[in-house]
């Protein structure tokens, strides 16, 4: 099988820098939304990219107005599947709501298209099951924003065939990105996995240690090589967008997060981060503003009950076989931006005494910081 023609279902923040993605490598897309007028908006805001990446000189006119050509609004759904090879739903992250899209596009897809899903947190082979085609069914994870983020997680279910891995993984590298198999649908898949644990964990080493945020931030820049501290990546991903994964993730796995109350606290008081002007900080205006984050500040603290956190969760992947190191660490840099590997920092920290150090945080706050037997056999 070979895919041609792609269309999208959702033009939000995700389906617009998808469809346009796709566009620019080649493939024939359409877009689709439930309304003319979000359509509209989609494809304002893929005029206004293309338009940009034409006056830095990285695509010529021409090439801009073909990119442009292939994408097609559409909010007749049947119209939009009719001759679809693949599709891909980024509709919102709301579980009944996916359930509702997949009924309406089973009932008039053709029976050869193949069903992925963008959604960062939910069940794939639940989703899948309730299609008429779990076998064509597929995780595909974009990271936000499409347009720039290199990483796209690919996530089969428990009833998807290889041939649509093989697929899957083929089609995301055609459109110059780099796939990241996890090959077990498991809960927060591998970035969100390590990520959402580690902004509760910050908050808990905050409590522990009275040590302070920027403290805390520039410990995780400067000393686990992030490229920015876990409050700031928080308050730019959106504590709206964190609080609802934590409850996600952890309604399926108690084990996968230690939910800090703070988070929800922010966001009860809509705190949401750089899109509200507050969140772990407060921020001046509208535009992207970055924290004063100082090597002499990362002195102050250890951030070791952090990084172990980070290398139970890793070390979960590798024990339930959902992963490796070498594509975790694949997964974490392009996702995340770590510059340097997880498992090479931790033996800056020693891994005997990261791992004394969940032992101890283990007997004090349980059964979460157990360490898990793969970092033992290290
Ligand atoms: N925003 C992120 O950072 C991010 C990152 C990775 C993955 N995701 C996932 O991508 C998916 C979409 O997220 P988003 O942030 O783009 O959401 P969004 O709210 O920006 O966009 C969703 C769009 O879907 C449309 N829609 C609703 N019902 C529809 C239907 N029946 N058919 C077609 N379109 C419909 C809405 O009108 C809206 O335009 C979610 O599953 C989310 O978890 C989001």
């Amino acid at each position: 099988m070979t895919i041609k023609n792609i269309t999208i279902l959702g033009s939000g923040i995700m389906g617009h820098g998808i469809a346009q993605v796709s566009a620019m490598s080649g493939y024939n897309v359409i877009l689709r939304d439930i309304e003319q007028q979000f359509l509209d908006k989609a494809m304002e805001k893929i005029k206004w990219s293309l338009d940009k990446m034409v006056s830095k000189q990285k695509i010529s006119e021409e090439e801009s107005y073909k990119i442009f050509s292939r994408i097609t609004p559409e909010v007749d759904l049947g119209k939009a599947l009719k001759n679809c090879d693949l599709m891909i739903e980024a509709v919102p992250e709301i579980m009944d709501l996916k359930k509702k899209v997949y009924a309406e596009v089973d009932a008039v897809a053709n029976k050869n298209t193949v069903y992925a899903s963008n959604t960062s947190t939910l069940p794939i082979t639940e989703i899948a099951n309730i299609t008429s085609r779990p076998e064509r069914f597929i995780g595909i994870h974009f990271f936000n924003p499409p347009q720039l983020m290199k990483l796209v997680e690919v996530i089969p279910g428990q009833k998807t065939t290889q041939e649509i891995v093989d697929l899957t993984m083929n089609f995301v590298k055609s459109v110059s990105k780099e796939p990241v198999l996890c090959r077990k649908d498991v809960v927060g898949f591998i970035v969100n996995r390590i990520f959402i644990p580690l902004v509760h964990e910050a908050v808990w080493t905050m409590d522990r240690t009275k040590a302070s945020m920027t403290e805390i931030d520039s410990a995780i820049k400067f000393k686990l090589h992030f490229p920015m501290g876990i409050f700031e990546l928080a308050d730019f991903t959106g504590l709206d967008v964190i609080h609802k994964a934590t409850i996600e993730m952890y309604s399926r796995d108690k084990k996968v997060v230690n939910p800090h109350p703070l988070i929800q606290k922010l966001f009860d008081q809509k705190k949401l981060g750089q899109k509200t002007g507050s969140g772990f900080y407060e921020y001046a205006g509208e535009k992207y503003e970055r924290i004063n984050l100082t090597e002499e500040l990362a002195k102050k603290i250890e951030p070791i009950q952090i990084i172990g956190t980070m290398l139970n969760n890793a070390a979960w992947l590798v024990t339930n076989q959902a992963s490796d190191i070498p594509e975790i660490e694949k997964a974490l840099n392009l996702g995340m931006g770590l510059r340097k590997p997880i498992f090479e920092t931790a033996k800056e920290f020693g891994m005997t005494k990261i791992i004394r150090e969940l032992q101890t945080l283990s007997s004090n706050y349980g059964k979460f910081y157990e360490p898990d037997p793969y970092l033992l056999s290290i």
